[in-house]
């Protein structure tokens, strides 16, 4: 059976091409490479045997976008991971995520419908939350105010969605990541930022080889168990395996409704000082960092409530955090090795 995934060449996207290929699945994979590198193609084959087909389009072209799924009526779903995710890029650039993200899924759930594919995926964020006044946060849980214009953009992705469900027999699934880290075991694809790291764990796998000074952690002065923030910390390929699982749930119509939501994350709260730990721990080696202010946006905690996904998918979170960080240091390795 065919999927198409968008944003395929992209850190999760690859990820989750290489675990539907190991479940079966052909898959086409489309990107604009305007954030990942087409090498990630090459670092699937090397896992899978496999090179994906490869469509190079903006799926802000509504017209290239149609040209391209007309090729693949008979795909069973398309999973969309095509977005700019940088959360303090959007704060700088509003117009280009509201842009980029938004008539990017218009112009895919447009083909959705003229094409008449029968299920859909979407890569939703746990930044929809916001600040949330309970914790573990759980599909239920009140959405408070996007704190970032990128967070925005996947609140309004999940309504579009959902009044596009009221009217279309497509089947939807909204799959809300947390913290996602590492990379797959082979070192043969991983995250690769474009330029300097948003995110903790590049940033500390970076400063850990060289490539940054020193890492600042923002802020150990908040209300936590030693002052710094807490996040979700997920591993990359438990995050794919869920895609697979959700496109089989649809497959198989378990599901209740046209469109059901999920929480991707391990259910444990760890601080930023215990992930710097866990990485000292499993690289044998200390990390250069310092305390620093605290950085604006940033939530003092937020972790999943993942039972839904475990009940409802069979999902089961198969890496820890340690793995995580064993793995997201091995890909850093492997990067330099190959020059990327
Ligand atoms: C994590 C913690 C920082 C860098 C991310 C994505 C967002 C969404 C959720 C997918 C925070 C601290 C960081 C540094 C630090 N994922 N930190 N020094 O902000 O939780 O959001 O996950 O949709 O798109 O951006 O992740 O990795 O930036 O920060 O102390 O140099 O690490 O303050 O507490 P965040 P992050």
């Amino acid at each position: 059976m065919k999927v198409i995934v968008t944003g395929g060449t992209g850190y999760i996207g690859s990820h989750t091409i290489v675990d539907l290929m190991q479940n079966g699945f052909e898959v086409v994979c489309i990107d604009n490479l305007m954030r990942s590198k087409e090498y990630a193609l090459s670092g699937i084959e090397k896992i899978t045997g496999t090179k994906p087909v490869f469509h190079y389009i903006d799926l802000c072209n509504k017209d290239a976008t149609f040209d391209v799924i007309s090729g693949h009526k008979d795909a069973v779903g398309i999973i969309h991971f095509a977005a700019l995710k940088s959360v303090g890029e959007s704060v700088e650039q509003p117009l280009l995520y509201y842009h980029n993200n938004v008539d990017s899924l218009l112009n895919i759930l447009a083909a959705v419908k003229e094409f008449d594919i029968p299920n859909f995926v979407f890569s939703s964020s746990c930044s929809v939350y916001g600040n949330a006044d309970e914790l573990p946060v759980t599909e239920h849980t009140l959405m408070q105010k996007a704190e970032s214009p990128y967070a925005h953009t996947k609140q309004i992705g999940e309504d579009i969605i959902r009044n596009f469900s009221k009217v279309h027999s497509s089947q939807h699934i909204l799959l809300r990541y947390f913290n996602p880290i590492g990379a797959h075991p082979s070192s043969f694809i991983g995250e690769i930022p474009i330029d300097k790291p948003n995110n903790l764990v590049p940033y500390i796998t970076q400063t850990a080889i060289g490539k940054m000074q020193q890492l600042t952690v923002f802020g150990d002065d908040y209300e936590t168990r030693d002052g710094s923030c807490i996040r979700d910390y997920i591993h990359v390929c438990d995050i794919a395996h869920a895609h697979t699982l959700a496109l089989q749930h649809l497959l198989h119509k378990e599901n209740e409704s046209n469109i059901e939501v999920f929480n991707l994350g391990t259910g444990m709260g760890v601080s930023v000082l215990e992930v710097i730990e866990a990485f000292e721990k499993v690289s044998g080696q200390k990390l250069n960092y310092t305390i620093g202010p605290r950085r604006a946006g940033d939530v003092v905690a937020v972790y999943a409530d993942n039972t839904k996904a475990e009940v409802r998918l069979g999902w089961k979170c198969q890496y820890s955090l340690e793995d995580a960080m064993l793995s997201a240091w091995n890909w850093e390795l492997k990067m330099r090795e190959l020059g990327l």
